[in-house]
């Protein structure tokens, strides 16, 4: 008999990942494919579905091709994708209406003022456990609604695209949604997705009708919402499509839930941070959703089929890796990789903090007027303090969240698991352990992205069977503990808090 296995398309913010992986979760094909970034406004971040659609099929194709593995040779299907980010399109030709708006896209914020001086905030808190912001995508949804122009002339029922939502003609949809829609014919969407909508109640698990009203958003054009892990499968590929073969399409995870599954991170107290353009901080609370006073989401951790939801608290930080690529565009360094031996060449940052609040600061602060600042530069100031204090605020930045994650929870963290392009850093790494006092522990298999939302749909059709068969293929490759003085850290982290105060509010209207 020919071997199996599960593959799993990783659509990024940047680009887009196919990766197969054998029974013991190790990577047998992978291809990668960027996308373009469109920037119609400062502020405003788009991306061209149609595009990461025909990426998705090239990827797999070629994935699959340079390891000499055939498409019936997949057992399932798994997706993970980048969050938030939205897509309305016409149910019958296919065709998006306007561009996805990206999660990092920020033209709604007068809106979502808007909702916070009407005093909404609390109530949709409650409900969705998000904290109300341009990120998330009730008000692209909105948004696209009222503004995509282009397509209101193609329409048969005139050019008001909430009567042709109404009447079942748009569809709407986070990436893995756009992606199922196009495998597989079915308008579907998973829990974890679902819940970063702000239109989705996440103790009901349904969408709800006063964030529907709220937004304007018709019943019609959203998906069904189905568990990550789901064994009576969202679809299958046309035998007759690009695959030439009919794999099931088994499960959808949100990149950072996806991560939080492929660590293992399955019991409450488990927990993860992902070091990529962002950093996304997850913690497991199991069946309990946990409110955050401290500025961090409530969200779903995942579901698997016929079992209730699992919660994570979540600290989302904007801009992490994205800090590194701005030091590349300034010039200061060539590539990421000169980061640690420049950062290395001096002891500490000589007093230098810099806070990159590029696009203002997520977890546990939501200013969305803050904006990037550098602190405590003398004239002795070089670029590898510069360069050192870009690592240091990424440490700095998850030990916020790492704090809030404690307060909140009551659970103290003794080991966090790390994955993301930047934990191959092992400065970075130790960075970490130093300034959060905490065992830092990378895995073998560090595309745990992909890896989690293979393992969940290798799950629903029962190429693994039990969690405990995930948790024995999870090896770490290096496990990094505090080296630097407690006093020394707290004190650093003190100074730290002090930069960022300098940050907040920082943009005019
Ligand atoms: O919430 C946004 C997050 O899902 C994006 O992740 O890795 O595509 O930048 P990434």
């Amino acid at each position: 008999m020919r071997d199996t296995y599960v593959g799993s398309i990783d659509q990024g913010t940047t680009g887009t990942r196919f990766i197969a992986f054998d029974h013991a979760g190790r990577v047998v094909a992978s291809a990668y494919e960027k996308h373009e970034q469109i920037y119609p406004e400062p502020g405003w971040v788009e991306h061209d579905p149609i595009e990461i659609w025909e990426n998705t099929k090239a990827v797999i194709t070629r994935g699959l091709d340079d390891a000499g593995i055939d498409a019936d040779q997949l057992a399932a299907l798994g997706i993970t994708n980048q969050r938030e980010t939205t897509v309305v399109w016409d149910r019958e030709t296919g065709r998006p209406v306007h561009n996805a708006l990206v999660w990092q896209d920020r033209r709604t914020t007068d809106r979502v003022e808007e909702l916070t001086e009407a005093g909404k905030a609390e109530e949709i808190r409650a409900k969705t456990g998000l904290e109300v912001d341009a990120y998330f995508s009730a008000t692209k949804t909105e948004w696209l609604l009222d503004n995509a122009e282009p397509l209101k002339m193609r329409s048969a029922r005139g050019d008001d695209l909430r009567e042709r939502a109404e009447a079942g003609e748009l569809l709407m949809g986070t990436i893995d949604t756009w992606l199922v829609y196009n495998l597989t014919g079915n308008h579907v969407t998973d829990v974890t997705n679902a819940a970063r909508t702000m239109l989705f109640d996440i103790h009901d698990i349904a969408w709800n009708d006063d964030l529907l009203a709220e937004f304007d958003v018709p019943a019609a054009m959203l998906p069904e919402v189905r568990p990550s892990s789901d064994e009576e499968l969202y679809g299958h590929t046309d035998p007759d499509g690009f695959l030439g073969a009919e794999v099931p399409v088994a499960a959808a995870l949100g990149d950072q839930q996806a991560a939080l599954f492929g660590q293992t991170c399955f019991d409450e107290g488990d927990a993860k941070n992902t070091y990529g353009t962002g950093s996304f901080y997850l913690m497991n609370t199991g069946s309990e959703a946990v409110e955050s006073d401290h500025g961090l989401l409530t969200t779903i951790g995942f579901q698997l089929s016929g079992e209730p939801v699992q919660y994570a608290l979540e600290g989302s930080i904007f801009i992490t890796g994205a800090a590194i690529e701005w030091l590349e565009d300034v010039d200061l360094i060539n590539n990421a990789a000169q980061t640690a031996e420049l950062a290395r060449s001096v002891d500490s940052t000589d007093g230098v903090y810099l806070v990159p609040a590029f696009t203002g600061l997520g977890a546990p602060h939501w200013d969305g007027r803050a904006r990037g600042t550098i602190v405590g530069m003398t004239r002795g100031t070089r670029k590898e303090h510069i360069v050192r204090a870009t690592l240091e605020s990424i440490a700095y930045q998850t030990r916020d969240v790492a704090e809030a994650m404690e307060a909140d929870s009551g659970i103290t963290t003794t080991s966090l698991r790390v994955d993301g392009g930047a934990v191959k850093n092992d400065f970075l790494c130790q960075l970490q352990a130093d300034i959060l006092g905490l065992d830092i522990a990378r895995p073998e298999v560090d595309e745990t992205t992909a890896l989690g939302s293979a393992y969940a749909a290798g799950l629903a059709v029962g190429y693994w069977d039990t969690l405990d068969e995930l948790r024995d293929n999870w090896e770490v490759d290096r496990a990094f503990a505090r080296e630097m003085s407690g006093a020394v850290a707290d004190e650093r982290y003190g100074r730290w808090g002090e930069a960022v105060e300098r940050s907040l509010d920082w943009a005019g209207e």
